[in-house]
């Protein structure tokens, strides 16, 4: 049975605008026959890395000598095929994610070479991790604010030596919801985003139409700019 991990970044937890996604993403693979678990960021006491020396590189390697929370997840990353990052994003992360990112330095063993020009390490031995998907939400108009986000994590899985699977971007996701219920739009991007991930399991990746399902435009960019700056004016 496939094993996913997914760690969810956002502040707002299960009553975020990523958690709308996060949560048919997972029924999705569930649905394929994977077994997610799911971590938030904000429950789990994670500490910044302090280790300049790399610890965990060179004195005892795949080791962290900072003993917190991420002592429970370094098990179940190692044992996961599939890790699933879901972030709203934040300029570009909130701070936690990015702290949790920094703290998966353990699981990389330091054996260095250089492919197109950039120098790439690989995961452990005893690491199962084979995929890195980005499940992301972010407040403006346009696809393109995710970039930095989606570089980030591409950085971290080519860093790793593991396939980047993707990205499930939703752009102002707040739209999907209206007086706390999903809309009729909304409903078809949680319906997309669920077959994204039975995709991811079954089939191995996610389908290009799908994923543009999930991303497209629920109204104008002029309309959401002018709901903006009219909420300012109140
Ligand atoms: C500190 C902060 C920074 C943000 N920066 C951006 C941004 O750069 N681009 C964007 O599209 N949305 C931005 N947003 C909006 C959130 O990404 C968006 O509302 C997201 O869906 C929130 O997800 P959540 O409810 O799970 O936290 C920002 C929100 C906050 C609070």
């Amino acid at each position: 049975m496939i094993k996913v991990v997914a760690i969810n970044g956002s502040p707002r937890m299960d009553k975020g605008n990523t958690a709308m996604i996060v949560a048919p993403f997972i029924q999705g693979m569930t649905d394929a026959g994977s077994d997610v678990e799911l971590f938030y960021t904000r429950r789990l006491k994670v500490k910044p890395c302090t280790c300049s020396e790399m610890f965990c590189w060179y004195s005892e390697p795949g080791e962290c000598c900072i003993k917190d929370d991420m002592q429970l997840l370094y098990p179940k990353l190692r044992e996961a095929d599939i890790l699933v990052l879901a972030t709203p994003v934040y300029i570009p992360l909130p701070g936690d994610m990015q702290i949790i990112i920094n703290r998966l330095c353990p699981l990389i063993e330091p054996f260095l070479e250089t492919r197109k020009g950039r120098t790439r390490a690989r995961f452990h031995d005893n690491v199962k991790i084979r995929k890195i998907v980005l499940v992301s939400t972010g407040g403006w108009w346009e696809k393109g604010n995710f970039g930095t986000v989606v570089r980030i994590v591409e950085e971290l899985a080519e860093d790793a030596s593991v396939e980047f699977a993707g990205a499930v971007l939703r752009p102002h996701a707040f739209l999907m919801k209206k007086e706390e219920e999903l809309t009729k739009d909304g409903k078809a991007v949680v319906s997309a985003v669920r077959r994204a991930g039975y995709e991811l399991i079954k089939e191995g990746g996610m389908n290009r139409e799908t994923l543009e399902t999930v991303s497209h435009p629920l109204i104008s960019e002029e309309e959401l700019r002018h709901r903006y700056n009219k909420a300012l004016e109140k």
